[in-house]
């Protein structure tokens, strides 16, 4: 749709008049951005993201906060050491606090009676460079939380889903509304750990496939209906890696994608790129998102971030390539990288590195107790 193109050409002349207004006000003069400028943007993201607003009050107070969320884009993309690109995505129109309200689930620190499984093995010559799941078929389509707070359940479906192709060699795709509605742990749609999910798919002794017990989205949950249906895939147990990045990626290469949660500030105005931040602009030991490690790999040559303000001495900046993760999310294909997001690797960028959880899955042997985390 045409809207598209206008928009990031609008755009870029928005951001560098926002840019300018802002360090016109630093300097005492207050120019600001052109009003009609904005709004046109504005106009153009209400069409791209359908989104209406009840009444004039309302569209003034969501016209001002997508100001302050460019300005933030502005902000987020001078500070960043990566490739990352910020500006405008569907959740502009939202302020941090809701965005975290609607998104986030905060993790409660390490309260969880599962011990961290210890790696011994050393990482060999045999390290992979690059690894992505997504290219043999083991990754399910990005789904969409819609007005459901449920980034664990989805982490946790495509974590069992990509473990059973990868087992079995058989696609299945799994039931993320019975971890909804079956779940006595978490909250259902008002957010949870990755490891509910886990401990719900053991009590109801397996998972129902997505077309019997689809995606509601509506927000809400209902009664659960595990029993109704037909079982498709099983876990035996799940485990909690060690926290270090080496053994995270090992396991990935080796084993299948694993479940992460990690601070998820930066995403609400992420477009592409590799994520490379710091512990000021994204706290690592405050973690509320969860979603799923799919691959890792290096970018070709590339000027770091680092490079621009050394860019104006006389000499180039050695051109370095940037490991990162790749991270499947759960808010549709139209965000980010088709739904995906890069975060640079080794750093702990995000605190990657807090909650690396993963099941293990098998065929169903015995029926198991489980009782919720303390
Ligand atoms: C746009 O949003 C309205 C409700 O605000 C909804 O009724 C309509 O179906 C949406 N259209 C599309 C194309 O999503
Ligand atoms: C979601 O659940 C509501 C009831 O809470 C129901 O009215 C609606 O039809 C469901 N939507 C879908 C897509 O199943
Ligand atoms: C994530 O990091 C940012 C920046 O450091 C911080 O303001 C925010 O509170 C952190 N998130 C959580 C859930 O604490
Ligand atoms: C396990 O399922 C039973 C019902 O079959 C339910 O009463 C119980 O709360 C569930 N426990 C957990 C931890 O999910």
């Amino acid at each position: 749709m045409a809207p598209t193109v206008h928009l990031s050409c609008l755009l870029a002349l928005l951001v560098a008049g926002l840019a300018q207004g802002i360090k016109d006000s630093l300097r005492g003069q207050d120019p600001g951005p052109q009003p009609l400028e904005l709004k046109e943007v504005f106009r153009l993201f209400q069409m791209q993201y359908n989104r209406s607003y009840p009444n004039p009050a309302e569209y003034a107070r969501r016209l001002d906060i997508f100001a302050q969320n460019l300005a933030k884009a502005q902000r987020l993309q001078e500070e960043d050491l990566g490739t990352a690109e910020f500006g405008v995505t569907q959740f502009s129109d939202l302020t941090e606090e809701e965005f975290v309200q609607l998104y986030g689930s905060q993790v409660a620190g390490e309260a969880l009676g599962v011990s961290r499984k210890v790696g011994s093995e050393e990482w060999g010559e045999s390290e992979p460079q690059t690894c992505d799941w997504r290219k043999v078929g083991t990754i399910s389509p990005v789904r969409d939380q819609r007005n459901c707070n449920c980034c664990w359940a989805m982490a946790a479906a495509g974590n069992i889903e990509a473990l059973w192709a990868i087992k079995f060699r058989h696609f299945v795709e799994v039931s993320v509304q019975q971890l909804l509605d079956c779940d006595r742990c978490g909250n259902g749609c008002r957010g949870g750990f990755v490891w509910d999910a886990f401990l719900t798919v053991l009590n109801n002794s397996g998972l129902a496939s997505e077309k019997d017990y689809p995606f509601n989205g509506s927000g809400k949950t209902h009664r659960c209906l595990a029993k109704k249906y037909k079982k498709v895939a099983w876990i035996q147990d799940f485990i909690i890696l060690q926290a270090c990045e080496q053994s995270m990626a090992r396991h990935l290469a080796t084993e299948g994608p694993i479940t992460v949660t990690i601070n998820m500030t930066l995403l609400q105005q992420y477009q592409k790129g590799v994520i490379k931040a710091t512990p000021t602009t994204c706290d690592p030991t405050q973690v509320d998102h969860s979603v799923l490690l799919v691959g890792f790999g290096k970018t070709k040559l590339v000027e770091g971030r680092q490079g621009k303000a050394a860019s104006f001495g006389s000499y180039a900046r050695p051109r370095r390539s940037m490991a990162y993760w790749i991270l499947k999310n759960s808010w549709g294909p139209q965000w980010g990288e088709e739904g995906y997001f890069r975060l640079h690797r080794g750093s702990n960028t995000c605190g990657i590195t807090k909650f690396p959880v993963t099941a293990r899955v098998d065929k169903p042997k015995k029926q198991h107790q489980v009782s919720c985390p303390p």
